[in-house]
């Protein structure tokens, strides 16, 4: 019961990474209340999750949404002790030489000024409070091209240096600000990316996740609470003195290239040199 008597505010919690940390702040003694543009999951978690869940309609594009999430949290439970912004789709998928102004506007207001807003619309309460700690999604795609469309994954870097200037701004106030960056995670964000129907997008998870399993030297998919799990240790006391840095979760997506570290696969020596000389 890490978060007893602590307030934490998460946004898309209808679905995957977000869901998965409702449900484990909510098992560890939290009030969460959560936004998403997902009205319908919204309303079915509130009917089921009991009287310290709440959520709102939020679309964090929004700033006045995002304002009135952080205010109906302080009003509720009076204060807000955790912010995890975390929201967002996979966005534009058009290359950088076919991309519209208009898409690319849109990719920053959903997956960064979203952040930038959760933050300053929650860091009066969480100062009122004496600090607190926030927890912004970036992306294995904030380090590499390869894994997510161009918008995607510069606004996924730009999340994360956002989070360690952020940091430093705060501190003052003893508001840490840190990233999670999770690795190929099981949720329909990838068929929601695609517009797939619910068939699909059951076919195309069950794929994900054994092409994720064979991508990386953990050889599993990541599920929610994996990431749920690194979020609660970025807000819990545990992670006191850990601020303005990022966390990968990722099975180890990045350590590498195959040949760096799965024994069946010839490493680059092995391909090149001629047999005598390996
Ligand atoms: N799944 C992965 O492999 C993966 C990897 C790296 C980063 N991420 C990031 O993790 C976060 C959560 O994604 P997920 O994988 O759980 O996807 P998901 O599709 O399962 O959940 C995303 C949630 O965000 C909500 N949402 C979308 N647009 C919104 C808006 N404008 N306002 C409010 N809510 C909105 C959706 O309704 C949904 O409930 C995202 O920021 C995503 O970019 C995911």
């Amino acid at each position: 019961m890490r978060f007893n008597g602590k307030t934490a505010v998460i946004t898309g919690g209808s679905s995957g990474i977000g869901r998965g940390t409702v449900d484990l702040f909510l098992r560890e003694g939290a009030k969460v209340v959560m936004g998403d543009i997902d009205t319908d999951e919204g309303s079915a978690m509130m009917a089921s999750l009991g009287d310290d869940f709440h959520f709102q309609k939020c679309d964090v594009t929004q700033e006045d949404d995002v304002k009135a999430l952080m205010d109906t949290a302080a009003e509720k439970t009076g204060g807000i002790d955790i912010v995890f912004n975390n929201a967002g789709a996979g966005g534009p998928r058009d290359s950088i030489d076919e991309i519209s102004g208009d898409d690319w506007d849109f990719a920053m207001a959903l997956l960064v000024k979203s952040v930038a807003m959760g933050i300053r619309h929650s860091a009066p309460y969480l100062k009122q409070r004496g600090g607190g700690s926030i927890i912004n999604t970036a992306s294995v795609c904030s380090f590499q091209a390869g894994f997510g469309p161009v918008a995607y994954s510069t606004a996924k870097a730009a999340v994360l240096h956002l989070s360690k200037v952020a940091a430093a701004d705060l501190a003052q106030h003893k508001i840490r600000v840190n990233a999670i960056c999770p690795g190929f995670i099981q949720t329909n964000i990838f068929a929601a990316t695609v517009g797939a129907n619910r068939e699909e997008t059951n076919q195309i998870n069950a794929v994900l996740g054994q092409a994720a399993a064979s991508a990386q030297p953990v050889a599993r998919p990541g599920i929610p609470d994996d990431i749920a799990q690194a979020v609660a240790y970025f807000a819990s006391d545990a992670s006191g003195f850990v601020t303005g840095t990022h966390l990968l979760v990722d099975g180890g997506l990045l350590v590498g290239n195959r040949g760096s570290w799965d024994p069946e696969e010839p490493g680059i020596l092995d391909a090149i040199l001629p047999d005598h000389l390996k």
